[in-house]
């Protein structure tokens, strides 16, 4: 029998939105402002549609103004380019985000260049980038899935991260790069790896928080996780699952789970671990977006 923490981050980040529902309906009471997030697809691709759905409907859930712009995938950079002008100048929306990736005809670092940084919640536009590797995440919209991930990660291990050993697989920009500037400022000791780490076994086996973020399925051994460790798993890998019947798929992680309980003290599963936490972010951080815009002050950080 394994004693280990699976960290329902289902729980955590309903426990997020009902927080930020709560806020959003105090500012629409107090100040007339009802947060507007803004949601741009382009293309068909499967996952990101339902990505896309249900920020929407978790927008709509927390009280806020939910738009989405669906486009067609042979959409020209500059009719996305125009889209994102005017709303970047539409007073009612407050949190712009751009579904990637891309098509491959459209230049993603233009799009997100183009973004207002006090919209961009998504946290991408250089202007956040560099205010949260300045140590001012206070001023900057912060990613996602980074955010929650830290989030999840404290509550296993509680509020103080110091000193701990972090190791972070993968260097995206999405999740790898601003983890590590997060877990920093938590003040742990950050080793990013990536494709190219020598000894990648030994580098994890260091970790007392390891940070999974390199998309491939179950890449991460179980023997690779020191004993008491807390493990994030940010992947999300549909695999064929033929145990279920001929054709059918299932999602997992990037890291081995079932091997990793004997040795993990508390591990976030795939689904429902850090999925469910990059959209209670992503309402954190529109909230954040609206509050801002109408020169209202900062409201205590979730948790
Ligand atoms: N595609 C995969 N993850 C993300 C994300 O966090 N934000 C956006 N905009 N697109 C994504």
């Amino acid at each position: 029998m394994s004693e280990t923490l699976i960290i329902d981050g289902k729980a955590v980040a309903a426990s997020v939105t009902d927080e930020i529902s709560a806020r959003a309906q105090r500012l629409l009471d107090e100040a007339g402002v009802k947060p507007g997030l803004a949601v741009i697809l382009v293309g068909a691709d499967p996952a990101s549609q339902v990505y896309v759905r249900n920020k929407g409907k978790m927008a709509e859930k927390c009280g806020f103004n939910s738009i989405q712009h669906t486009l067609n995938a042979d959409t020209s950079e500059e009719d996305l380019l125009k889209l994102i002008e005017e709303l970047n100048a539409d007073k009612a929306v407050h949190g712009i985000l751009v579904q990637l990736p891309l098509p491959k005809h459209i230049d993603e670092g233009k799009v997100l260049n183009l973004l207002k940084p006090e919209k961009d919640v998504d946290g991408f536009h250089p202007v956040n980038v560099g205010l949260l590797g300045a140590g001012q995440s206070d001023k900057a919209l912060v990613p996602c899935t980074p955010a929650g991930s830290v989030l999840l990660a404290k509550r296993a291990l509680g509020a103080d991260l110091s000193g701990k050993n972090a190791v972070i697989v993968g260097r995206s920009n999405i999740v790898g790069k601003p983890v590590a500037q997060l877990l920093l400022q938590e003040n742990c000791t950050v080793t990013i790896a990536h494709s190219r780490t020598q000894d990648l076994p030994d580098v994890v086996r260091r970790a007392d928080i390891v940070v999974a973020a390199v998309g491939r399925p179950k890449f991460i051994q179980g023997d690779w996780i020191k004993k008491g460790a807390t493990v994030i798993d940010v992947g999300i890998n549909r695999i064929p699952a033929p145990e279920k019947s001929e054709g059918k798929t299932r999602l997992v992680g990037d890291v081995d789970f079932e091997a990793s309980l004997p040795n993990a003290a508390a591990i976030t599963p795939v689904p429902g671990g850090v999925g469910p936490m990059t959209i209670a972010m992503l309402m954190a951080n529109t909230l954040t977006a609206a509050r801002r815009q109408n020169g209202l002050s900062e409201e205590p950080a979730l948790f």
